[in-house]
């Protein structure tokens, strides 16, 4: 396990690497083990389990109704709720679906109720739809209860669907530290603190994993143990940090129960609170132990930088016990109701529903740019979907085996951000948990990885996950080199203004297909109001021609088209074409539909 520990993260940065007290739960003794799969030569390949499978289908197609409360809590004090359906058809056939059903036009008329109070009574919504926003009484649902029974009839008459809803309440907090919580409609992330004057704030993140020793020496530099190793980086101060556009710093304890060094830990923070820089609280080394997690808690509520929490540091590669993020999860919960809770992934497919129970958000670390993806330089093994490590879990850049990966180098990114979501669905789970990304902003040449990622691929591996849905973006790991630093600047900037983020957190995310070109261009649109966000990718080292893209304007045209990162576009009505995209080339553009 130590030597895994090397390879990843460990030595190279300084981290102390903590021995496990559990052993892995599922490799023969003596087998070491990442993913469950076995990887050193001396050991040969079995099936490690844990692989999530589609639902098989019985034959009939179905619906699967599904209500949300829009947020994950609501505060004592609002009035204003709203429930988030989804009436998704699920299963394939044609009979048993909604009478007469033609596959354009039928609603379900929604009743939403419990032993106290009716909050909806048949309401019309769209079938196979999803993110339907329904309004409802926040004060009258109070003096209901918590859980409520919904009910959706088919408007022709025979079929009746069945489902029940919780709403949580929680009291505004008095102790000046923030409440967060997750929007179900656009899988944003919103603030509410001192910082943002009481009111309710849209959070786009966008930052690093950030070494320790580097935070704690610009706080203190005594606290260097290695002066040198520092000195020369041009991020002077958490401000200057801030300054260049990251609104997100997620410190990287250095190791053991301690964690954090407390003094230098509430400096930090205090600091963060006056920049509004917002912090993700890393559990890594101490998720597994109850009282460890009680310990850190309380120290940090009053501070009105928390944003969230994350456990489990790929819990899936180390094979942690199964139960081990839920139980975190449960006793964070008694300590904080108000912050979300988030963990890392790196396995392609392994045990994902038992590891995302404890989360509310889930990140995934896929790192494309590696020596190879068949063949582990490390461990003198090939590497499949049941052997090997290669340092991006049963990923397909360059492998002949997989030609649709050909010219795809950043493919395994975008496929494991759209499996996350697929996932989620596959296991019937109510709330989607918002995917984030943690782009290879990092290098480390003793191990998997080819090189440092070129600033090009550095906004490619970030761009493509937010057009997939990632709400989030966390590189690994800060201090990163001058070229991604700077490219990583400019696109923070972006993705963090007020304009953007608002588009992104209260838009509604659209993929495009293109109208003329190759596929291959990936670009998806979010509107709000009369405006349009674009972020389109080239995501190969080739040049692609001609692309031209129909936007979702309802047939209206696009003007004022601002270009804030990348290149411009021209605009023909309500099409953007490129005449001769270039390799790696991005654009976010900003527009307004209709009227000039
Ligand atoms: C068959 O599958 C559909 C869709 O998942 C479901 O709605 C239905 O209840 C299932 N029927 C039986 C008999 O299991
Ligand atoms: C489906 O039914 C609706 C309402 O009865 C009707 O307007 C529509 O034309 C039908 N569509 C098809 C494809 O039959
Ligand atoms: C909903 O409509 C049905 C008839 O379509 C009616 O029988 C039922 O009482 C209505 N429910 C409520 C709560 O109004
Ligand atoms: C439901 O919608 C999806 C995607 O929007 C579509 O592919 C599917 O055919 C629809 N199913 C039915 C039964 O209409
Ligand atoms: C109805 O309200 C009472 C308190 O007013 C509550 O104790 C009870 O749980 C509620 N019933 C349901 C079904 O939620
Ligand atoms: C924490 O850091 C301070 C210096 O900022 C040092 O004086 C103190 O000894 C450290 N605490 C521990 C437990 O290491
Ligand atoms: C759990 O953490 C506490 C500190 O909060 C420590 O005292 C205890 O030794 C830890 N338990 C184990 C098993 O290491
Ligand atoms: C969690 O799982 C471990 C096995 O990995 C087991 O020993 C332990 O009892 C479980 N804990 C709880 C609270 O269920
Ligand atoms: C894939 O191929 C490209 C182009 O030949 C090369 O630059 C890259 O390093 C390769 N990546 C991997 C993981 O083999
Ligand atoms: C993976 O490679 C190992 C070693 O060559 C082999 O024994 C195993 O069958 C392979 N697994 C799959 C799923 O191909
Ligand atoms: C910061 O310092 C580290 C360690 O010396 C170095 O690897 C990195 O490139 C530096 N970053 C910048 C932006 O200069």
């Amino acid at each position: 396990m130590f030597a895994k520990a090397v390879v990843l993260a460990g030595v190279l940065l300084g981290f102390a690497n903590v021995a496990r007290c559990e052993p892995p739960f599922n490799n023969p003794p003596g087998v070491d083990v990442w993913c469950g799969k076995a990887y050193r030569e001396t050991d040969s390949s079995f099936d490690p389990g844990g692989w999530l499978e589609p639902p098989s289908s019985n034959g009939t197609l179905g619906l699967m109704l599904n209500v949300v409360p829009r947020y994950n809590f609501y505060l004592d004090m609002e009035l204003e709720g709203s429930f988030v359906v989804d009436t998704r058809a699920v299963g394939s056939g044609s009979s048993g679906y909604l009478d007469g059903y033609n596959g354009s036009s039928t609603n379900l008329l929604l009743t939403v109720w419990n032993a106290n109070v009716t909050l909806l009574s048949n309401v019309s919504v769209s079938v196979n739809a999803s993110g339907i926003e329904v309004p409802f009484d926040l004060n009258l649902a109070r003096t209901g209860g918590e859980s409520f029974q919904v009910e959706g009839r088919s408007s022709h008459g025979g079929q009746t669907y069945i489902s029940t809803v919780s709403i949580t309440w929680l009291p505004e907090r008095d102790d000046g530290g923030s409440m967060a919580r997750l929007d179900r409609l656009n899988g944003g992330i919103h603030i509410s603190s001192s910082m943002t004057s009481g009111n309710w704030k849209s959070i786009f993140p966008v930052g690093f994993y950030t070494r320790w020793d580097w935070i704690s020496w610009l706080i203190d530099p005594e606290n260097n143990p290695e002066p040198d190793n520092l000195a020369s980086n041009e991020t002077k101060s958490l401000q200057e940090f801030k300054e260049q556009g990251y609104n997100l710093v997620h410190p990287v304890p250095p190791g053991g129960w301690e964690s954090f060094n407390d003094t230098v830990f509430e400096k930090f923070l205090t600091i963060c609170d006056e920049l509004e820089l917002y912090v993700m609280y890393d559990m890594r080394h101490t998720y597994l132990n109850l009282s460890s997690i009680s310990t850190q808690l309380p120290r940090l509520q009053s501070h009105p930088s928390l944003l969230l929490y994350y456990t489990g540091d790929e819990p899936d590669g180390w094979t942690d016990p199964l139960n081990g993020t839920i139980l975190a999860y449960n006793r964070i919960r008694e300590i904080d109701p108000y912050h979300p809770v988030s963990l890392v992934l790196n396995c392609y497919n392994f045990y994902f529903e038992e590891y995302t129970s404890g989360a509310d958000i889930i990140l995934e670390d896929t790192y494309p740019l590696i020596k190879s993806s068949t063949f582990s330089t490390v461990y003198n093994t090939v590497c499949n979907q049941t052997y090997g490590d290669c340092g991006c879990d049963f990923c397909h850049v360059n492998n002949t085996a997989y030609p649709e990966f050909e010219g795809l180098p950043f493919k395994d990114v975008v496929d494991r951000t759209d499996n996350f979501y697929q996932f989620q669905r596959w296991i019937g789970q109510k709330e989607t948990k918002p995917v984030w990304g943690v782009p290879q902003w990092f290098y480390d040449a003793d191990s998997f990885w080819s090189r440092w990622a070129t600033k090009e691929e550095a906004v490619v591996m970030a761009l493509l996950r937010v057009n997939h849905g990632a709400m989030g973006v966390v590189g690994w790991i800060f201090p990163t080199s001058p070229e991604i630093q700077a490219a990583t600047t400019e696109m923070a900037g972006v993705l963090t203004s007020e304009d953007v983020t608002r588009l992104l957190t209260e838009g509604t995310g659209k993929h495009l297909t293109p109208s003329y070109g190759a596929d291959d261009i990936d670009a998806a649109a979010w509107v709000w109001e009369d405006e349009i966000l674009v972020i389109a990718i080239w995501p190969k080292y080739t040049s692609g021609g001609r692309v031209c893209i129909p936007l979702p304007t309802e047939g209206k045209d696009v003007s004022d088209i601002e270009v804030l990162l990348g290149v411009a576009w021209s605009a023909d009505g309500g099409t953007l074409c490129r005449e001769e995209i270039q390799p790696l080339e991005v654009s976010v553009l900003r527009a307004k539909i209709g009227g000039y």
